[in-house]
């Protein structure tokens, strides 16, 4: 029998669209309490080193005000590696950041800097923090993170779910599915995310070794339709029906 799958609901852009007015509403925070009573499993936020969504703030409420686990996205800095020790969060996923980017476009380059990330893991797993490398779904990326001592990997999923050809998407959802089997055979827990919708979910919650994913962009798009609730509970719906599917198997 397939793990459970859980979902973390990304709350980013929530903060996004309170940002463009400057004022509190929306409020990141009751979009997580709402995500929470609409079964989320945990919220996942990323604090950008531009502060373009998340601020500093919302990270303390989520942390003081939360019962679901936070999974904090930061970028392999000095400046969040402070943070993350402040605040203790359930998990922290360490992610490439570029401030021209509009979003994280690719996973981080792990087996390129194993010597700066090994001791940024081991200070966050000695604090408690369940680490996650945001890689792409490449071995030699998921060997790497083994190597540095991160327990889990999440796979990037945005070339899948970008594709626009049917045998581009294909090759790359055959991609996730063998990186998804290479961290089981090692030893990895396996998340995936970015870009994931009600189209695109269906396939990947089916990978029986991914035990996570974590949706934000579309979920928030969606809410401006379904309300933020609705649209929780239909994409709960649809990764359950195709875990007990089993299809891409
Ligand atoms: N996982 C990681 C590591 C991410 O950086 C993001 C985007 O912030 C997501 C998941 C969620 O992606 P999306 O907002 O496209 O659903």
């Amino acid at each position: 029998m397939a793990r459970k799958l859980r979902l973390g609901v990304n709350i980013d852009h929530v903060a996004t669209v309170r940002n463009a007015r400057g004022g509190p509403h929306p409020d990141p925070i009751r979009a997580a309490l709402a995500a929470a009573d609409a079964g989320a499993d945990g919220i996942t936020a990323h604090l950008r080193e531009d502060r373009r969504h998340i601020l500093d703030d919302d990270i303390a409420r989520l942390s003081a005000e939360i019962a679901l686990p936070l999974n904090f996205e930061m970028a392999a800095t000095e400046e969040m590696v402070a943070i993350a020790l402040r605040h203790r969060p359930h998990a922290a996923c360490i992610v490439p950041e570029k401030r021209t980017e509009r979003t994280t476009e690719g996973g981080l380059d792990v087996a390129g800097q194993r010597e700066a990330l090994r001791p940024l893991v081991a200070r966050l797993g000695d604090a408690g923090i369940r680490v996650s490398m945001f890689v792409n779904p490449d071995p030699a990326q998921l060997d790497a993170s083994r190597a540095i001592g991160a327990p889990v990997v999440e796979l990037h999923t945005g070339a899948y779910c970008d594709a626009e050809d049917p045998a581009l998407r294909l090759r790359e959802l055959d991609r996730i599915r063998a990186a998804a089997r290479h961290a089981e055979e090692i030893g990895l827990e396996c998340h995936a995310g970015h870009g994931l919708s009600y189209e695109t979910v269906g396939v990947v919650a089916a990978i029986p070794t991914v035990v996570e994913l974590n949706i934000g962009h579309f979920l928030v798009g969606e809410a401006i339709f379904l309300g933020l609730d609705a649209a929780i509970r239909r994409m709960r719906a649809l990764m359950e029906e195709a875990r007990a599917g089993g299809a891409g198997r």
